[in-house]
C-alpha cells in the first residue's frame, strides 16, 4: 500500500496550508470509484468505532454503516483501489462518545477526520502515535486531559504530517516526549484549550518541515524559547492570548521565512529591534498587539515589502511615526490605537500605500486630518483621542477621503462646525465625532450622505433645531446595510472605547444618537420615515413639545432615548412596550401613554 504522495512538505510559495488539502481531496475522490472490498479486521475495528458512540450521537452510522456490508461504501469511509481504509472523514456529524483505541487497528488508514463533533474523553495514543496516518483533525470536540506521552515502542519517526487539535479541552505541559517522534510535522493547530508551561518550541528541533504552529488561546506562560532559532520553515506562529513575558528573542528572528508573526494579549516586554524586525522580510502579518512593548516604531519596518497588516495597538509605544512606513506599500491594516505616539503623520507619505483600514485613535497626534487627506485608498480611519483641542479642519480643500466608509475622530476634544469637506465623503457608511466640543448646527447636506446608516455626533455643543435633513438619510428610511464594508474590517477586531467593541457588521446597529447637546424645538412627524432605526438617542437637549406619534412607525427600535428634554406625551403618543417586545425604552416615564 503506497500512501498518496502529499506535496506538504515542498516549498511551494502557497501562502497557507489550505491548498495541500484541497488537492488531497480532489485524489482521494478519484480513487473513490473503483474500490474492492475492505477487510473484516477493519469491518469490525469501525464497527466497534460505532458502537461506542452514544446512542443520541452516533450520526445515523448505525444505520448506514451495516455490518455485513463492504465497508468501503459505508458513509465517510473511503478506501484505495486494493479496498484497504484510508480516509475515515466524519466531520460535523453529531457524534458523541469516546474515541475508541481501535481505530488504530486500520492499519492503512491516511486520514482520520473527526473534527466539530462532540466527542469526549482523552485522544488515545494509539492514533496520535500511529504508523500511518498522516492527518489527524479532532478539533472542535470536548476531547480533554493532557496529550499522551510518547511510548517506548513508538516508531520513531511517524508519517504523521497534519495535526489539529485546537478548540478542545486538553490541558497540561506540552510533553516533549510527544514531539520527538513527529519529525514530518508539517502543521500543528493546537490553539482553544487549555495547555500550561512553556510553548512546544522544541518542535522545530524535530520536525524540521514544520511550517505552521497555532498556540493561541492556551495558558501558555514563559519566555519565548530561543528554541525558535531553528524553525527555518515555519511561516505562521501564532501564540496570541496566553501569558508569555519577556522580550521578543533575537533567536526569533532567525526564522527569516515567518509570514505571520502573532502575539497579542501577552505580557511581552521590549522594543521592537530595528536590526532583528528586517531579517524577517517575508512577513505578511506582524500582531503584538496588547503586550507591553515601548519604544518607537523602527525606520527598518520599511524594508517589510510583504507586510500587509500591522497590529501594535494597545501598548506603550511612542516616538513619530518612521516615514519609512510609507515603504510599505501592501499595508492594508495597520492600528497602533492605545499607544503614546505623537507628531503630526506628516513624516509618512500614506498615498503609496494600500492602507484600506488605519487605526490611529487614543495616541498623541496633531493635526493628522491634513496630511491623511491624501490617501485615497483609506476605507476606515477610526483617529479619535487624538489631536487634543484642535480645531477640526474646514478647510475644502481636503477632498482626498473619497473612499472612506467608516470614519471616527471621536473623544478628542476637536472644536469647530461640522465641516463642508465631509458632505464630499459620499461612500461613508459611519460617522463617529462624538465626544468633542463642536458648535454650529448639524449641516442641511447630511442626507447626502446616502449609505449612512450610523451617526453619532453625541456630547458636542451643537445648536438648533433637528433639521428635516436628517430624516431624510436614505439608508436608515429604506435598507438595512447591505454589507458594502471592506470585509477586511469586519474580520479585524475594531475596538472603539473600552465599553463598545464591533467584530462584525451584523453587530454595528443603524444608529442615530445626537444625544447631550443644545438641540432646541420639537421632534419632526418625518422621524417615522426612519424604519430602519435600532438606536435613536435624542437625550439630554433642550428639546420640547409632543413626542410624534409617528415613533411607533420604527419598528426596528431596540433602544430609544428622549430623557431629559422637555417633551410631553399626548393621547396619540403609542404604547411601546406593547408595539415592540424587544424595545428597551431608557427613562420610561417621558413616553409612556397617557
Ligand atoms: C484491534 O487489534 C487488537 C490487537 O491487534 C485486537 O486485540 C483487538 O480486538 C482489535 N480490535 C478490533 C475492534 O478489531
Ligand atoms: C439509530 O439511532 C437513532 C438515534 O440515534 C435511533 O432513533 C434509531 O432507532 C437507531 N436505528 C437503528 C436501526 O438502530
Ligand atoms: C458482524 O458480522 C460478523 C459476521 O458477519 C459477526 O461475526 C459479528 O459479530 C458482527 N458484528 C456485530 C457488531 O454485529
Ligand atoms: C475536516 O473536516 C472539516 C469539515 O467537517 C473540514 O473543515 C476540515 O478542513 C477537515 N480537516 C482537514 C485536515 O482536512
Ligand atoms: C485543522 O487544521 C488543519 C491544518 O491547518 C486544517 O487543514 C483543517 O481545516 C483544520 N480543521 C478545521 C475543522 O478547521
Ligand atoms: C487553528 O484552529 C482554530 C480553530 O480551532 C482556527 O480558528 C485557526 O484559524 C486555526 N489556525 C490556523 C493557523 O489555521
Ligand atoms: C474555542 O472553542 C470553543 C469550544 O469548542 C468554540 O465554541 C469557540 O468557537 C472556539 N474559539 C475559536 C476562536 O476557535
Ligand atoms: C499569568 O502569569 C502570572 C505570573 O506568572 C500569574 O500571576 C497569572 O495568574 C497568570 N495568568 C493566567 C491567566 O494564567
Ligand atoms: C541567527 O542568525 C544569525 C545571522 O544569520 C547567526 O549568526 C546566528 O548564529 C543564528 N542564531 C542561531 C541560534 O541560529
Ligand atoms: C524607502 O524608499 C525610499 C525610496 O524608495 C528609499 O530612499 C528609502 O531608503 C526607503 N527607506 C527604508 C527605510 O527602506
Ligand atoms: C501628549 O502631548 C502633550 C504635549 O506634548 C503632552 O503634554 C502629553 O503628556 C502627551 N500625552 C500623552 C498621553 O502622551
Ligand atoms: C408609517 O408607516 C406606514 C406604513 O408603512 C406608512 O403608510 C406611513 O406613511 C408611515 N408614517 C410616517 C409618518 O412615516
Amino acid at each position: 500500500m503506497q500512501p498518496l504522495n502529499l506535496p506538504c512538505s515542498s516549498s511551494s510559495n502557497s501562502k497557507l496550508l489550505v491548498p495541500f488539502f484541497g488537492l488531497v481531496f480532489v485524489l482521494l475522490l478519484s480513487s473513490a470509484s473503483h474500490v474492492s472490498s475492505c477487510t473484516e479486521q477493519e469491518r469490525s475495528s469501525l464497527i466497534d468505532f460505532r458502537d461506542g458512540l452514544s446512542p443520541e450521537g452516533n450520526g445515523g452510522l448505525n444505520v448506514s454503516w451495516i455490518n455485513n456490508t463492504d465497508c468501503c461504501q459505508w458513509e465517510g469511509i473511503f478506501c484505495s483501489t486494493d479496498g484497504v481504509v484510508t480516509d475515515v472523514l466524519l466531520g460535523s456529524k453529531g457524534l458523541k462518545g469516546s474515541i475508541p483505541p481501535s481505530l488504530s487497528n486500520l492499519t492503512g488508514l491516511l486520514r482520520l477526520n473527526l473534527s466539530r463533533n462532540s466527542l469526549e474523553g482523552s485522544l488515545p495514543a494509539e492514533l496520535l502515535f500511529s504508523n500511518s496516518i498522516i492527518v489527524l483533525d479532532v478539533s472542535f470536540n470536548y476531547l480533554s486531559g493532557p496529550l499522551q506521552e510518547r511510548w517506548q515502542s513508538s516508531n520513531p519517526g511517524l508519517p504523521l504530517q497534519v495535526l489539529n487539535i485546537s478548540s478542545n479541552l486538553f490541558k497540561g505541559q506540552f510533553p516533549s516526549t510527544t514531539l520527538e517522534v513527529m519529525k514530518n510535522l508539517v502543521a500543528l493547530n493546537a490553539s482553544n484549550n487549555s495547555f500550561t508551561g512553556s510553548m512546544p518550541s522544541s518542535i522545530c528541533n524535530y520536525a524540521p518541515s514544520i511550517a505552521m504552529l497555532d498556540l493561541c488561546l492556551n495558558k501558555f506562560s514563559g519566555t519565548i524559547s530561543p528554541e525558535f532559532a531553528n524553525c527555518s520553515m515555519l511561516k505562521v506562529l501564532k501564540a496570541g492570548h496566553n501569558n508569555l513575558t519577556g522580550a521578543l528573542p533575537h533567536e526569533l528572528f532567525n526564522a527569516t521565512s515567518l509570514e505571520q508573526l502573532s502575539f497579542p494579549n501577552n505580557d511581552l516586554q521590549g522594543i521592537l529591534d530595528a536590526s532583528n524586525l528586517v531579517r524577517l522580510n517575508n512577513l505578511i502579518i506582524l500582531d503584538v498587539g496588547s503586550n507591553g512593548l515601548r519604544g518607537n516604531i523602527p525606520d527598518s519596518i520599511g524594508q517589510l515589502s510583504r507586510l500587509e497588516e500591522l497590529h501594535l495597538d494597545n501598548n506603550l509605544m511612542s516616538g513619530e511615526l518612521p516615514s519609512a512606513l510609507g515603504n510599505c506599500t501592501g499595508l492594508r491594516y495597520i492600528t497602533i490605537r492605545n499607544n503614546s505616539f505623537k507628531g503630526d503623520l506628516s513624516r509618512v507619505n500614506f498615498s503609496r500605500l494600500d492602507l484600506r483600514t488605519a487605526d490611529f485613535s487614543m495616541n498623541n497626534f496633531t493635526d493628522a486630518l491634513q496630511k491623511l487627506k491624501s490617501c485615497s485608498t483609506l476605507t476606515s480611519l477610526l483617529i479619535g483621542t487624538n489631536f487634543n483641542g484642535e480645531t477640526i479642519p474646514q478647510d475644502e480643500a481636503i477632498d482626498g477621503f473619497g473612499n472612506l466608509q467608516v470614519l471616527t475622530i471621536d473623544a478628542c476634544p476637536l472644536v469647530g462646525k461640522i465641516p463642508l469637506w465631509l458632505s464630499k465623503l459620499t461612500k461613508l457608511e459611519m460617522l463617529d465625532l462624538s465626544n468633542n466640543q463642536l458648535t454650529g448646527l448639524i449641516p442641511s447636506w447630511i442626507n447626502n450622505l446616502q449609505l449612512l446608516f450610523y451617526l453619532d455626533i453625541s456630547n458636542n455643543s451643537l445648536t438648533g433645531d433637528i433639521p428635516i435633513a436628517l430624516m431624510n438619510m436614505s439608508m436608515i428610511q429604506y435598507q438595512k446595510n447591505a454589507v458594502r464594508l471592506d470585509p477586511k474590517f469586519l474580520e479585524l477586531p475594531v475596538y472603539w472605547t473600552p465599553t463598545r467593541q464591533y467584530r462584525m457588521l451584523n453587530a454595528f446597529p443603524v444608529l442615530l444618537n445626537i444625544g447631550h447637546n443644545r438641540f432646541t424645538g420639537s421632534i419632526p412627524p418625518e422621524i417615522g420615515q426612519l424604519k430602519m432605526l435600532d438606536v435613536l438617542n435624542f437625550s439630554s437637549n433642550n428639546l420640547s413639545g409632543e413626542i410624534p406619534w409617528q415613533i411607533s412607525n420604527l419598528t426596528s427600535l431596540q433602544v430609544l432615548d428622549l430623557s431629559n428634554n422637555q417633551l410631553t406625551a399626548t393621547v396619540g403618543t403609542p404604547s411601546y412596550v406593547a408595539m415592540c417586545s424587544t424595545l428597551h425604552v431608557t427613562q420610561q416615564e417621558h413616553i409612556q401613554p397617557p
